[in-house]
């Protein structure tokens, strides 16, 4: 049985004493709750990951980072390595995001290798996707989704799966308020599977948790959570508010 994730990405948000106060939020709001084959993501910024790690210790909540640099070590002013990651115990990270490609240019090339470097590590990645508002209105999504995951994955090996969770997350969602509908994230999301079981196999893809990222909140999560092939979600601005963060765990 495929895993229910629901990952908080907090950007570049939150200062050492306002990530150890969500911490405390979310662990007293989520306290009650069964979780059952569900698991409780947060990613802090980078600074703060030791502390978010202490501070979440004793509970549900896993602690990620939201990015990570292919190369082991070496002369890269301001980068962040696995072996560094590895070494304050995080297990997970974010791959891929929307913002990661738009504003640091991370190519569909750069992406493949740094998937490379997560896996060789023993680490986990959320890898990231999802096409830009003029390629869903030119009728080009699937087609940009597929190539994205073609250029980023398929050099990986089926086993490489147990490693990896999608999280698809249509750009002109993303902070904007619009979301997709549940519709159009099922429809995407099937698409992924089947893309996904051509190449690697229909176990590979029945066990692969694929998110879905974009504007969730609690008034609509349970809706796009109920969909088939929606396994969670990945949420930005609503995993701010250990309330609401709490609500979309609870709609899982
Ligand atoms: P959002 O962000 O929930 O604020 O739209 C989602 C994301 O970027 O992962």
């Amino acid at each position: 049985m495929r895993q229910k994730i629901v990952a908080g990405n907090w950007k570049m948000n939150n200062d050492k004493a306002e990530t150890k106060a969500l911490i405390k939020g979310i662990k007293k709001a989520i306290k009650k709750l069964s979780l059952k084959n569900t698991r409780v993501i947060i990613s802090p910024s980078y600074i703060n990951l030791s502390a978010a790690i202490k501070k979440a210790d004793n509970s549900k909540i896993e602690v990620a980072a939201q990015n990570m640099h292919q190369a082991k070590n070496g002369a890269y002013t301001g980068e962040i390595s696995a072996d560094m990651l590895k070494s304050i115990n995080i297990e997970t990270v974010i791959i891929g995001h929307s913002e990661r490609r738009e504003y640091f240019n991370e190519t569909d090339s750069i992406l493949a290798e740094k998937m490379d470097a997560v896996l060789a590590n023993g680490l986990e990645a959320i890898f990231c996707f999802g096409e830009k508002l003029e390629e869903r209105k030119s009728d080009n999504h699937f087609a940009v989704v597929e190539s994205q995951l073609k250029n980023a994955l398929f050099h990986l090996e089926a086993a490489n799966f147990k490693n990896i969770v999608l999280a698809y997350e249509p750009v002109w969602a993303i902070g904007t308020g619009e979301t997709a509908s549940p519709e159009q994230a099922q429809e995407m999301h099937a698409f992924v599977r089947e893309t996904i079981s051509k190449k690697f196999g229909k176990e590979v893809a029945d066990n692969v948790s694929i998110l879905y990222g974009g504007s969730v909140k609690p008034a609509n999560a349970e809706e796009i959570f109920s969909k088939p092939d929606v396994d969670g979600g990945l949420i930005g601005g609503a995993s701010l508010k250990a309330e609401d963060f709490a609500a979309i765990i609870k709609a899982i």
